[in-house]
């Protein structure tokens, strides 16, 4: 059976080792019945060691949010893929637009990236228009975003990568306001499409696409069965246990 990736990108919701053990407590138990969902939760830089020590020996994969582009060395505040791993992260979400919008550019994000395949880690590379084009505009930008992470990349970091799309219009909303499941369906072929003429059509077929942008219990069901993707990166309903439980159930 072919699991539904569901990430919790938790950005600052959660903000110390007391919550963030609490849910991963009571998350282990409920998993027992949704097999169907892969679950990997990313929290703040600061709260990887305790969650690594509550979701230890669990099926719930652990990842950062950002990651530097640098190996090590001289760079305030930031952390290394290889801290991330020691750390027990297995991943990092990359080129979130809420990252991108503080000045990250598509080669960091790039840098990144490659970063974290140097020490064995996966990439969750998100891309995303920041609005709509009536003439399509915005799918040029998507393809940009792509091209420049993913052009000539080794067959290593591209094994361990997944696209998270996200509309950056759509984030921090309610279901209501999320994209369609047909708008996702179109965004997702052409992702799809475009991987493809960048990286080997074997490989990239298997990369899993995720939707990101107003996930909650509302539209998960909706968006999976309409509109073509592996599953999600969930923001603000990721961090309250039973929303993020709604948007598990919904995706059976
Ligand atoms: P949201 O955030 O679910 O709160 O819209 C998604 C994201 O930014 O990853």
């Amino acid at each position: 059976m072919k699991k539904i990736l569901v990430v919790a990108n938790w950005k600052m919701y959660v903000e110390d080792a007391e919550a963030a053990g609490a849910f991963a407590k009571s998350l282990r138990t409920k998993l027992r019945s949704l097999p169907y969902a892969a679950v990997s939760i990313t929290p703040p830089y600061i709260l990887i060691p305790a969650l690594a020590k509550a979701l230890a020996r669990s099926s719930v994969a652990l990842g950062a949010q950002a990651v530097s582009a640098a190996a090590s060395g001289a760079h305030t505040g930031e952390v290394s893929a290889n801290m991330l791993k020691k750390a027990g992260a297995t991943f990092s979400i990359i080129g979130h637009s809420e990252r991108r919008a503080l000045g990250e550019s598509n080669e960091a994000v790039r840098a990144q990236m490659l970063e974290l395949s140097q020490v064995g880690l996966g990439a969750i590379l998100c891309v995303g228009e920041r609005e709509r084009d009536p003439g399509g505009e915005h799918f040029s930008f998507i393809k940009e975003q792509l091209t420049s992470a993913l052009t000539g990349l080794p067959k290593k970091t591209v094994s361990k990568l997944v696209i998270a799309y996200e509309p950056v219009w759509a984030i921090g909303k309610s279901a209501a306001d999320a994209m369609s499941s047909p708008e996702v369906q179109e965004a997702a072929i052409f992702i799809r499409k475009t991987l493809a003429s960048l990286i080997e059509p074997v490989l990239a077929k298997k990369v899993p696409i995720l939707y990101g942008g107003s996930v909650e219990a509302e539209n998960a069901a909706a968006i999976l069965k309409e509109g073509g993707v592996s599953g999600f990166l969930v923001g603000h309903a990721s961090a309250n246990l039973e929303n993020f439980l709604g948007i598990l159930k919904a995706c059976k």
